[in-house]
């Protein structure tokens, strides 16, 4: 049964919102009025909590073979994959705008790709030259190299492929040990394992150190999800994934899964760790940050940046708004640094204040 209820006169509605206001504010006598602090822009600044500023920036830059090279990313509208001399002059731009790091992530030239991924091992690869040439030119500017074998495989998986369709785990490991120190000896700063093997933190640690790279950080990708928003990042890296990455990373809807993670490759030796992608995974970098209280990082990822430069595009959304807001969102969440593709672009922006 429901009633049918005749349409409320225009004046009776008007006289039920006023005699509602007036009780209301005079039972609360209104002593709190939030809007106070929000009146000028002064007062919003001098009230605000959380401030992105241009040391949460890591800059991931995509690199390919040749000279003078800019190729764009079709998937991603701003972002070209830069050669080798580009992505010194990139390294310029970041040390000028004084940018922490930046991570480096090769399209390798097709044919250097076999289901073992032998290329992350020749120091003579993309990565390698194009860490050694970076740290030559702006020796400031901090370098992160990614660990797992999905640029250099056939199959674009992060590990081994054995006949019967398993990633295997421990055969990978000893293969990302050997890149790392590859890595290492080429000169990165920071080795970021993005492969999500088991215990390749400590095995990383360990060769780390008995090579002598004592100071070679690690910054894991800890709590790193199975997800649909890395698809324009596989476009930029050439890769032609067969199957899926669910036997290794993670399933997106587990949280505290994510602790253990993270609590596994801190025991492991990991300096600081990561949540990946960023902002459908605020709530996980959360928790992250107020269980083990060490350096958070997220990564907002290719399909994040594409989503917002995408909607830009179309006059949607006002892009450099949605932009700001994204990343004061993942510092409100907890995170101590953020992997951005917009990393240059906000660094001016937060220059010109
Ligand atoms: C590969 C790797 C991926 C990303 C960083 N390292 C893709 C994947 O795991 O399939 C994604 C980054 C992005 O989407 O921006 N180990």
């Amino acid at each position: 049964m429901s009633a049918r209820l005749a349409p409320l006169p225009r004046t009776v509605a008007r006289e039920v919102a006023r005699e509602a206001v007036e009780t209301t504010s005079a039972a609360l006598a209104l002593r709190s009025r939030p809007r106070r602090n929000r009146k000028t822009d002064w007062a919003r600044r001098l009230v605000r909590e959380h401030v992105l500023t241009v040391d949460d920036l890591i800059w991931p830059l995509f690199l390919i073979d040749g000279e003078r090279r800019r190729e764009p990313v079709a998937a991603m509208p701003g972002v070209e994959r830069l050669s080798v001399d580009e992505a010194v002059r990139a390294a310029e731009r970041a040390a000028a705008l004084r940018i922490p790091a930046i991570g480096l992530f090769p399209y390798t030239d097709p044919a250097l790709r076999d289901p073992l991924g032998s290329e992350a091992l020749n120091a003579q690869n993309l990565v390698c030259r194009a860490v050694r040439a970076v740290k030559a030119a702006v020796p400031e500017v901090g370098i992160i190299t990614d660990v797992a074998l999905d640029p250099y495989t056939s199959h674009g998986h992060d590990g081994l492929l054995h006949e019967d369709g398993r990633i295997l785990n421990d055969e990978t490991v000893a293969v990302l040990v050997e890149q790392a120190l590859v890595q290492a000896a080429a000169g990165a700063d920071i080795i970021a394992p993005s492969d999500m093997m088991d215990g390749r933190v400590a095995a990383i640690r360990e060769g780390l150190d008995r090579a002598g790279f004592l100071d070679v950080q690690i910054m894991a990708y800890a709590a790193k999800y199975a997800s649909a928003f890395y698809g324009p990042f596989r476009d930029a890296l050439g890769t032609k994934l067969i199957g899926d990455k669910r036997t290794y990373q993670m399933d997106c809807a587990n949280s505290a899964e994510a602790l253990r993670e993270v609590a596994l490759d801190l025991e492991e030796g990991a300096d600081m760790v990561m949540v990946k992608p960023g902002l459908p995974y605020l709530d996980v970098i959360r928790r992250v940050k107020d269980t083990f209280e060490v350096p958070t990082f997220a990564y907002q990822v290719s399909g994040e940046y594409a989503m917002i430069q995408a909607a830009a595009l179309n006059g949607w959304i006002d892009g450099e708004r949605a932009m700001l807001e994204s990343l004061v969102s993942f510092k409100r969440a907890g995170a101590d640094g953020i992997l951005t593709y917009f990393a240059a672009e906000v660094a001016e922006r937060l220059k010109a204040g």
